[in-house]
């Protein structure tokens, strides 16, 4: 059978032509990288994890209200999804100090902030992925104000429903990360979620222990990855088939 021709390949997930015009199909890689790349390795099984965990957040997502592009789950590594065009800004939620934000200003990581804080980072890889200020997004035309506020105000909400989703599996949500994209053209376009949401791209601890269960295990060499995610994906009520 001939291969595909990937459209995009990331470093966790892949983009091919979808059936439609309008769709792609999206496929995830047993790929971990960290430090923008400069940690690589392969943990066999991650991405099927990271499928059907994804499925499972975005198909609440929609029950919410909010778009997000997932249309269906083709295959254990695959999701059929809306094509978008891709906002290339990154959105961080953090709910307490852990990562970057530590070492950027000197906090203790674990420390409670104040509010929920949402920052902004340029989606460019050659950069190192930039933090940036809404006005970047707008002198670059990145986002329009209206769409930066749809974007804020769909992030707040996905944030207050998975730290609650999340805390009822006794699991704290520390951080996150979403990205945004278009779906429609012109003024028509409507603001979608795009991308994936797993313990790739959030931060997780367990609520008694504090132990993580997320990618920190991969960048910090803790060990025990696959088996944080399958425990996500247990106390998610997630089946997950045998990892091939
Ligand atoms: P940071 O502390 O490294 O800035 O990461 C904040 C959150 O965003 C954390 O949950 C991991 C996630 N993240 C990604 O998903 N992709 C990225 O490229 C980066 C830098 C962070
Ligand atoms: N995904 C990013 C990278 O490779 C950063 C990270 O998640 O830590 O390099």
């Amino acid at each position: 059978m001939k291969k595909k021709k990937p459209l995009y390949e990331g470093k966790a997930k892949v983009i091919f032509n979808g059936p439609e015009a309008d769709t792609l199909v999206q496929y995830f890689k047993d790929d971990a990288t960290a430090f923008n790349a400069q940690k690589k390795d392969v943990i066999t099984g991650k991405g099927i994890l990271n499928n059907y965990i994804s499925e499972h957040i975005m198909l609440a997502i929609r029950e919410l209200g909010i778009p997000n592009h997932f249309i269906s789950r083709i295959s254990d590594r695959e999701q059929l999804i809306h094509k978008l065009e891709i906002i290339p800004v990154e959105v961080v939620v953090r709910n307490v100090a852990a990562g970057s934000i530590c070492s950027r200003l000197g906090l203790e990581e674990g420390a409670m902030l104040n509010n929920t804080l949402v920052e902004f980072c340029l989606k460019n890889d050659s950069l190192g992925d930039p933090i940036v200020a809404p006005e970047h997004i707008f002198t670059f035309g990145w986002a329009t104000p209206d769409e930066l506020e749809t974007i804020v105000e769909d992030t707040l909400r996905i944030n207050d429903f998975l730290t609650g989703l999340f805390l009822g599996i006794g699991v704290r949500l520390i951080d996150f990360k979403l990205e945004f994209g278009r779906y429609g053209t012109d003024a028509a376009a409507e603001i979608m979620l795009a991308d994936e949401i797993s313990p790739d791209n959030c931060r997780l601890w367990d609520v008694k222990t504090n132990e993580k269960m997320d990618k920190d295990r991969f960048r910090r060499d803790l060990g025990g990855l696959l088996e944080a995610y399958q425990e996500i994906a247990r106390r998610l009520g997630v089946k997950i088939p045998q990892v091939d």
